[in-house]
Order: C-alpha cells, then structure tokens, then sequence
C-alpha cells in the first residue's frame, strides 16, 4: 500500500463507446467524483465560438484555455459561473473541441486542471490521454471501445432521447473525422496505455460493462486506498 491518498480509475476511447454513462455509474457505485474531461474541452471551444475565433488558431485559443474557469459539478458544467451543460453538446461544439484539442497549449491548461482535481480527490476520470498523459500512474486504467456502427447508433439515440434529429450519414462522418483527428494529433493522441485493460462493449449491456470494470477496481483499490 503506498500513502497515496487519491485514487484514480482512468477511461480513455473513442466517441461514442460508453465512457460517460460508465464513468458516472462507476463514480456512483464508488463514491469517487466523475470528470469529464471532454466537457473541458468542450467548454473551452464554445467559449472559442461564442467569440468567433478560429478553432485553429493556437494563441487565442491558448489564451482563452488558460483563462477559463471550468467546473463540473454532478450533471451540470459551468464555463465562467454561466451553466453550459446542454450547449456544449452541439455538433458544432464537439467538432470545434476536437480541432482546438490538438492545441499543446490548450492540452497544458486543462491537463493542469484535471492533475489539480485527481491530487485532491479520488476520481473516476474519462477522457482521451488519461491512462498514458493526465495520470500515467492511475491505479486503473481503462480502454473502453466499441465497433463504429455502434457507437453512432448510441450517439443517434442520445440525441433523439433529446429531440434532435441528426441524419446517420453525417453523424457517422462527423465520428469518423474526430476519430481521426483525436487518434492522430502529435500531442496526447488517443491511444491505449500499454497497462490499460481493453475492453469492447459493442456486445455489452452498461451493467455487464460496469461489472467487468468494478472487479478490476477491486482488485486493485479498497476503501479508497490503492494496492500496489
Ligand atoms: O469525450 P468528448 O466527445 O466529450 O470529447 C470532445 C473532444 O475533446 C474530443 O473529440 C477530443 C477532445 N478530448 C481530448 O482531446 N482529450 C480528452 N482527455 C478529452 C477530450
């Protein structure tokens, strides 16, 4: 046992595989706090947006990273006091976080952020780089995946579950590029960790997906310490 005092479950993959609805029920059954990290990066392209800047460019986009204050309270996120939570799930939005993510200086501010909040607190954390960049030494590591179709028919359902229709061919072209683009940038790409579990929830129920993950947790941390 070390003198850790935080632990950290990291889930990193694609769009579409799971990691929120997963991250957020394990969050729940562990009595650790859920961070969204795409939510970050989210927040800080509508911000980017809103002040009709371009997604690429890397100063302003830097600066406004930097300057933003992002909090993400249970099922409600914040950019600067303002409540965000349904607006950065635009199209627009997802396409303009994944453009700005290849940013090393946006990656530097929220990466900051996300070390600050896992130091304090045990966390279960999402995102794209958590196991291999965020925190490298995360007593869990996750890769959570799930076949193409899939994934776009889960985004499809979400989205109407709200009243937005979006046609499959662009949702399933959208995925495709921001897969690539989060798959392929120079900096923190999305990548299984060498130590990272990989697991495929095309064929998955949430709670076939949820346990396989607990046991894993299990038999790694207890009482919200970690075994080493
Ligand atoms: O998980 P999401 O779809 O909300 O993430 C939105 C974008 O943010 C994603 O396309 C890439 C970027 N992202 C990232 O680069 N690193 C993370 N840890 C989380 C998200």
């Amino acid at each position: 046992m070390t003198d850790q005092k935080s632990v950290v479950v990291a889930i990193d993959g694609p769009a579409g595989a799971g990691k929120s609805t997963i991250a957020k029920r394990l969050a729940g059954r562990l009595g650790f706090t859920y961070i969204d990290t795409g939510a970050m990066y989210r927040a800080v392209a509508l911000w980017g947006l809103r002040q009709g800047v371009d997604m690429g460019d890397m100063h302003r986009m830097e600066q406004l990273a930097a300057a933003s204050q992002i909090e993400l309270a249970p099922g409600c996120i914040e950019l600067n006091g303002e409540n965000v939570t349904e607006e950065i799930r635009q199209p627009e939005v997802s396409s303009g976080a994944s453009k700005i993510a290849v940013i090393p200086g946006v990656r530097r501010a929220m990466v900051a952020q996300q070390r600050a909040i896992g130091e304090r607190t045990s966390v279960v954390m999402e995102g794209r780089d958590i196991g291999t960049v965020v925190f490298p030494g995360a007593a869990v590591k996750i890769y959570l995946d799930a076949q193409l179709a899939e994934r776009v028919r889960r985004r499809l359902s979400e989205l109407r579950a709200k009243g937005q229709e979006v046609p499959e061919q662009d949702l399933l072209a959208q995925m495709k590029e921001r897969d690539h683009r989060d798959s392929t940038r120079a900096d923190a790409p999305l990548a299984q960790a060498p130590d990272a579990v990989y697991l495929d929830s095309t064929k998955l129920t949430l709670d076939e997906v949820e346990e396989a993950i607990l046991k894993i947790v299990r038999a790694r941390v207890a009482n919200g310490k970690e075994f080493r």
